[in-house]
């Protein structure tokens, strides 16, 4: 283990295993004063802080956040489009009209490098002030918008996964691929970046409508060649477009065998919503090992629908969940606000999501979800040390609240439906300080 060189001193929250599989009390960890030591960017210990304080050098300096903070993991994001930043709350539309009226027009806009390096900049910054550490990450159909991203996440340190959308019909001129020219643009990327420090690169067909079958075998493809790589795209968002692939693909048996023909349902497979999905098609993604990103806050704001999380997590055939923001049809950076929603979505499923499980979804879960889950989204030595520190008491109403709490589970639960960017005190990532919120608000 490497030797620590900072530590931070607080309540700990983390999880060692599933709550879904197994209990809550057999996943969730809560310690009330714990010391997360970190040294060469990982968790080097981690516990109780009478106990930890003894095995450290002396002299190591450890900075105490005090009882009113919470320390987490850093939260991911495993579904996000960073070129959507600049058209975030646009009005009126759902899925298809929205595609062509607010994001493609936006879209073209990163043909422009340093358009597109300017947008990247301000999408992690905000994506740190909401304690975000990893995400899932779509760009667009120039090969620009992918470098634009990954320098800036590279600069931060930060591990991300991303990919250069494909799109070769069903879109305007201006944004289309070819199949050759997808393939090889992927590729090139994937060489550049793949596996550089904490990037990972994600091969993303947009989705079935903007693809043709061709596009989406070459894009199997590719990933069969470098099969550590993530495979992004949609599935079964909204019921017009689940229409609208039955038609474009009649000999199929529904929206995911498009993908599955094409090869694209395995390990680290990446399917984003997935609210109008059969049995069978769940069935088909817990056998591949393919993930579902759930993103309660878009799919209110489209009027896509509202997914059934317990559904996707029945134990008979559990299915990786992982949570998003989606945005800019998603309406907040803030994964706590994403949580809140996630919860009015289960309520409509007639299932109430508690809070442990809602973290859960926040951090290992994510990461689970990703294929990452041993390297991120849990505090425990050897984990890179990519963490949050909430603060317990970011509002005046929030601060009023939390002296009827009575345990972690209903303080957690709190969090995730009053709280937003302004509780996120701090972010580190691999051990550095990235984010500090400014006290002077
Ligand atoms: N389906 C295809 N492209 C998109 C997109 O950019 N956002 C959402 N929410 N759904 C999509
Ligand atoms: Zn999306």
């Amino acid at each position: 283990n490497p030797v620590p060189d900072s530590a931070i001193r607080g309540p700990v929250l983390t999880f060692t295993g599933d709550p879904f599989a197994s209990s809550v009390e057999d996943t969730m960890l809560y310690e009330s004063d714990a010391i997360v030591a970190i040294g060469d960017g990982v968790v080097t210990h981690f516990g109780p802080a009478d106990k930890i304080q003894p095995q450290l050098p002396a002299g190591l300096e450890v900075r105490n956040y005090g009882p009113d903070a919470l320390i987490t993991a850093g939260f991911l994001d495993s579904h996000v489009h960073f070129p959507q930043t600049p058209m975030i709350a646009a009005f009126g539309e759902q899925l298809i009209d929205w595609l062509k009226k607010y994001t493609f027009p936006t879209e073209r806009k990163f043909a422009d490098k340093a358009f597109a390096a300017s947008v990247a900049k301000v999408f992690l910054d905000e994506c740190l002030k909401n304690g975000i550490t990893t995400s899932c990450v779509y760009c667009t159909v120039f090969p620009q918008s992918v470098d634009a991203l990954f320098e800036e996440a590279e600069r931060l340190g930060m591990r991300m996964a991303a990919g250069k959308v494909l799109m070769n019909r069903n879109a305007p001129d201006y944004l289309l691929d070819t199949t050759q020219s997808g393939y090889d643009d992927s590729k090139a990327l994937i060489s550049k970046w793949h596996n550089r420090g904490r990037l990972m690169y994600a091969i993303t067909p947009r989705f079935a409508p903007t693809s043709t079958p061709d596009q989406l075998d070459s894009a199997g493809a590719l990933w069969d060649e470098f099969p550590d790589c993530y495979m992004q795209t949609h599935v079964s968002e909204n019921l017009d477009e689940v229409a609208g692939v039955k038609q474009l693909f009649p000999e199929r048996k529904g929206y995911l065998d498009v993908y599955d023909h094409s090869k694209l349902c395995r390990p680290r497979a990446v399917f984003g919503h997935g609210i109008h999905l059969t049995e069978d098609e769940l069935c088909c993604m817990h056998q591949t090992g393919s993930a579902i990103a759930h993103c309660p806050t878009s799919n209110f704001f489209l009027g896509s629908g509202y997914f059934d999380v317990y559904r996707a997590k029945d134990p008979k055939r559990p299915v990786r969940v992982g949570i998003g923001t989606d945005l800019g049809a998603g309406t907040s950076f803030s994964i706590l606000s994403t949580l809140n929603e996630a919860y009015k979505a289960a309520q409509l499923n007639g299932k109430a999501l508690t809070a442990a499980h809602a973290f859960y979804f926040a951090t290992r879960g994510t990461a689970r979800a990703m294929y990452i889950d041993d390297k991120v989204g849990s505090i425990a030595p050897g984990m890179e040390a990519d963490l949050v520190v909430l603060d317990m008491k970011s509002t005046p109403i929030i601060d009023y609240r939390m002296q009827f709490v009575e345990d972690i589970h209903e303080a957690l639960f709190v969090q995730m439906t009053l709280g937003d960017d302004r509780a996120v005190q701090a972010t580190y990532v691999a051990g550095k300080l990235q984010y500090e919120q400014s006290k002077a608000r």
